[in-house]
């Protein structure tokens, strides 16, 4: 294609170091409508004849039906997506073919499928999310009301519902998609047309083929246009702390099927078994979704050490902008779907969780409020006496609601028998009534509430 001033050809490693078409194939739907869109717009410029225009769209569904039926031939003489698809047009309809690459470089051509492709990838990832949202809801409220110790520092702290720590996931994955929107609403600007650098002296119309491919305008600058990547690394941002919020879930999944835990049975479909131990059954599937971020991770550093240092306007370097983001969408989308598969299939010790909730003098908080509230004894003071009512009960060997009031009246006289009314894990469960907070009733509300911006959301998709 560029052999017009060589009078050598490549080293075979210059052919293997320079070729990008064993990954970049992935672009080949991208890279076939950007050339149906540039070409048209050629056509209707008088840029090239309507009749050329027409043999070359009908070159290029005939070689998109090729790939569909058989898979973009690799061949490594020809480097790129663009260049196999363009030596292949010859082939079907002679110099005709020559044509199409008008008013147009690899460049643009590069910058405008790598948009479309990561614009696709955002909108499947989209998909995935509120599935998994969905999943996090049902889940959340069948278990609603069911009592867990609530933790901090892995400490026992106060009791919440299952359906609370759930809906916390719900929330960060809230803010996952808000900023895959972002990226794609800044992602929306058509780069066809800066062609290799300067622009083109050729009267093209940079509104009708952004249009033609569902972007929102061109580009303004022509060399920003070639040169920038940041709709990938926006992408790989988001996909990174996406990935963050996967494996915390993970993590929690791997520590509550461990035995000491005993808080889930994970699903059979995801895990496995040892080959030497029979009693195991490991949490593998949360194990590679907590795994995978570090990879995601990788990806998103990888591209940003690529970027950092690169002068304007394209370097070869960007070739290697590809191989990262697919690497990270495709890990992405096996994590998304199996952290939705568990969601959806994991047995729940509730028994467990409460048994556990009600040992660790979870409710201790409670019995100092209540001192507030009741006895209008300062908040210092009640978590003192506390404290000692807490002491008194380890000894004994009891949880909290179990002390005799004789007791808590001998360490402090103000307790009275109503004392009893906050101490179980459901009434200190039932009383956190804050905006945001545990209790059965706000989870629920919020639930509904998550229904709906779920609906609307898809709602909004269709249009
Ligand atoms: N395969 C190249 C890439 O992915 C296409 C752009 C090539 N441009 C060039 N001037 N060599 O970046």
């Amino acid at each position: 294609m560029w052999g017009g001033r060589f009078a050598a050809g490549p080293a075979s490693v210059m052919r293997e170091i320079n070729a990008s078409i064993p990954f970049d194939q992935r672009l080949w739907k991208q890279d076939i409508a950007g050339s149906k869109a540039h070409v048209a717009m050629l056509g209707a410029q008088g840029i090239v004849s309507v009749e050329d225009a027409a043999t070359i769209t009908q070159g290029l569904d005939t070689i998109a039906a090729e790939y569909e039926a058989d898979g973009v031939p690799v061949d490594l003489d020809l480097e790129d997506i663009h260049m196999v698809t363009e030596s292949r047009l010859a082939q079907l309809i002679g110099p005709t073919a020559g044509r199409l690459h008008t008013a147009r470089s690899r460049n643009d051509q590069v910058a405008t499928d790598f948009r479309l492709w990561v614009r696709d990838a955002i909108d499947e990832v989209e998909a995935g999310l509120i599935g998994l949202q969905r999943a996090l809801l049902t889940r959340a409220g069948e278990l609603a009301d069911s009592v867990m110790p609530g933790f901090t520092h892995l400490q026992s702290a106060q009791p919440v519902t299952l359906g609370h720590h759930l809906m916390a996931y719900y929330e960060m994955i809230r803010r996952d998609r808000s900023r895959f929107a972002d990226a794609r609403a800044r992602l929306n600007e058509c780069p066809l047309g800066a062609a290799a650098l300067a622009g083109t002296g050729f009267p093209i119309d940079r509104h009708a083929t952004a249009a033609a491919l569902g972007f929102a305008k061109p580009t303004d600058n022509s060399l920003d246009s070639v040169s920038d990547r940041d709709f990938a690394l926006d992408y790989l941002m988001a996909a990174t702390q996406l990935s963050l919020h996967l494996s915390r879930l993970a993590e929690e999944f791997i520590i509550w099927a461990s035995q000491p835990f005993g808080f889930v049975k994970l699903p059979d479909a995801y895990s496995t078994g040892s080959s030497i131990m029979p009693q195991k059954r490991n949490p593998d599937a949360a194990e590679l979704v907590r795994g995978h971020s570090g990879r995601i991770m990788g990806c998103m550093t990888a591209l940003c050490v690529t970027m950092k240092g690169l002068p304007l306007a394209y370097s070869k370097d960007m070739q290697d902008d590809k191989p990262p983001v697919f690497e990270a969408h495709d890990l992405l989308g096996l994590s998304i779907a199996a952290m939705t598969g568990m969601i959806d299939t994991v047995t729940f010790r509730t028994d467990r969780m409460r048994g556990l909730a009600e040992s660790g003098f979870a409710t201790a908080t409670d019995l100092a409020d209540w001192l507030v509230r009741e006895g209008n004894i300062p908040f210092r003071e009640a978590h003192h006496i506390t404290g000692r009512a807490v002491a008194a009960a380890e000894e004994a060997g009891v949880p909290l609601p179990d002390l005799p009031l004789a007791t808590l009246q001998a360490i402090d006289a103000r307790i009275d028998a109503r004392i009893f009314g906050v101490l179980t894990v459901d009434a200190s469960v039932a009383s956190r009534q804050s905006h945001g907070g545990t209790a059965p009733d706000q989870v629920r509300a919020r639930i509904a509430q998550a229904l709906i911006e779920l609906d609307l959301a898809e709602l909004e998709k269709r249009g």
